[in-house]
């Protein structure tokens, strides 16, 4: 099929080479030139594991990129719109779908052929069956049926976004009539083996909020009763959360053999969630429930858990070198997951900043995300950026870890001993093991094991 895809982030092109790597044909539009540039230079403007092998085996031939949005829509039979949907002024910021809508639209007006819209974006449920539906309608002159209109919500997770794209879980496609689904769902069918799921399109936006909400909850939830076991003492919250993952409601024995999905992962304690979309889709759907009249109470405890984490990584850090001023601090990890150069709320960020006012001095290493935090840090001083961690921890007062990437995970407890002025390690991800690393001499203190 011919399809445009309208913002090519980190959604929206992993959609767009993915569909071409299956066989469609993808223009990317972008309202940022270096960014289509970018892209027709074959070179992706974000990092993503396989992303730019796979976009230089599909450009030219099946996927081109543009500014020209009348171009696209045109040329193609569906459009996805895939531009970020960020929370501001506490609430959801519908202003870049609420755009692309209406300059889609604008092209319908003219356009003989049914075209069908998509909402990728994350919106809060009801947005595309009034917000976006009433923007089309008034901008094409067309009523629905005229076009089609699907919600086909994304759950790719970052660092392993093409893998997910290209064998997700579930396909869902919200609709309000049979023609938006049958032609959309050409996109999918033949091409990927997931069940395709037909629902409304507010089930079908609700089913993103849940499913993020959940994950977040398990997270906060870990963090809570990490916090819990760590006023008692004498219990790791690692340990204890193992004991709960074989729970047979949570993992299944199979031949004796234990198998563990993968939302165990979530139980477990550590430096909290981040990226751009955990905090900004709990906080949208809270705000959402509050205006029409619900406090969503758990959901605002997981965000308010989450934010103290910053808080509770001090702590440790003090308890272990006392008062932080002219402290050298190494931070090892910037971006909020390993597999991804996104800093977007990045727990990792969130700490630097404080750091910086209570005066450390901060050495701090990523492997691919340095330029991105270099920008948010911008009017921040006494930040050292490294792209090999053993510079960034020469004479160290202590090393905090914040992204759990195999090349953090994997540094060896002399080298800690070697090169830091004191071995303190503050484990943010609960990567080291606590008794091997202080059987190493290594002053170590986890999340969930002070
Ligand atoms: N990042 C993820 O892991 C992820 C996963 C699932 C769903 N989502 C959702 O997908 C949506 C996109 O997220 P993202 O992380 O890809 O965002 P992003 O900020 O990385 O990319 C958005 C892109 O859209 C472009 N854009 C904005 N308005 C435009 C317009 N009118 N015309 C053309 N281009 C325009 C921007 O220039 C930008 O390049 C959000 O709603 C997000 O919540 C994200």
């Amino acid at each position: 099929m011919n399809i445009s895809i309208i913002g090519t982030g980190y959604v929206g092109l992993v959609t767009g080479v993915c569909l071409a790597k299956k066989g469609h044909k993808v223009i990317c539009v972008d309202k940022i030139q270096s960014v289509v540039d970018s892209i027709n230079n074959g070179i992706t403007p974000i990092y993503e594991k396989n992303l730019n092998e796979f976009l230089i085996d599909v450009l030219g031939d099946k996927l081109e990129a543009t500014t020209d949005i009348k171009y696209a829509v045109e040329n193609s039979e569906i459009s996805i719109i895939a531009v970020g949907t960020p929370f501001t002024e506490g609430k959801i910021d519908l202003e870049y779908v609420k755009e692309a809508a209406y300059d889609i639209g604008m092209v319908l007006k003219e356009k003989k052929d049914y075209h069908v819209v998509c909402v990728k974006s994350t919106v809060i449920p009801t947005t595309t069956d009034t917000i976006v539906l009433n923007i089309l309608e008034v901008a094409s002159g067309k009523k629905l049926g005229e076009f089609g209109l699907v919600m086909n919500p994304e759950f790719l997770r970052e660092g392993n976004a093409v893998e997910d794209f290209m064998n997700p879980d579930r396909i869902i496609i919200g609709t309000i009539d049979d023609t938006s689904f049958d032609v959309f769902s050409k996109i999918y069918k033949d091409y990927f083996s997931a069940p395709i799921i037909r629902t409304n399109t507010r089930t079908a936006e609700m089913i993103k909020y849940a499913t993020n909400a959940l994950l977040a909850t398990l997270i906060s939830f870990s963090n809570e009763i990490a916090a819990v076991s760590e006023e008692i003492g004498d219990i790791d919250a690692v340990e204890f959360l193992e004991g709960v993952h074989m729970d047979r409601r949570l993992s299944v024995n199979i031949d004796g053999k234990l198998i563990k999905p993968d939302i165990v992962k979530y139980l477990k304690p550590g430096r909290g969630f981040g990226g751009s979309c955990f905090p900004k889709d709990v906080k949208s759907i809270i705000s959402f429930s509050e205006s029409l009249g619900y406090v969503p109470r758990i959901l605002k405890s997981v965000i308010e858990v989450n934010d103290f984490q910053t808080e509770r990584l001090l702590n440790l850090l003090k308890e272990k070198i006392g008062e932080l001023n002219s402290k050298s601090i190494t931070v090892l990890g910037l971006s909020f997951k390993p597999g991804t150069d996104d800093i977007r709320e990045s727990q990792s960020i969130k700490l630097i900043k404080s750091l910086q006012e209570k005066g450390a001095l901060i050495k701090c290493y990523d492997p691919v995300a340095i330029e991105n935090a270099k920008k948010e840090l911008k009017d921040y001083s006494n930040i050292e950026y490294f792209d090999i961690y053993k510079d960034a921890l020469v004479n160290a007062d202590a090393a905090v870890i914040m992204t759990d990437w195999d090349v953090i995970s994997s540094i060896g407890y002399d080298e800690f001993k070697k090169l830091m002025n004191n071995p303190v390690v503050i484990d943010g991800c609960r990567i080291f093991d606590k008794k091997e690393a202080q059987s190493n001499d290594i002053n170590y203190v986890g999340i969930g094991c002070r």
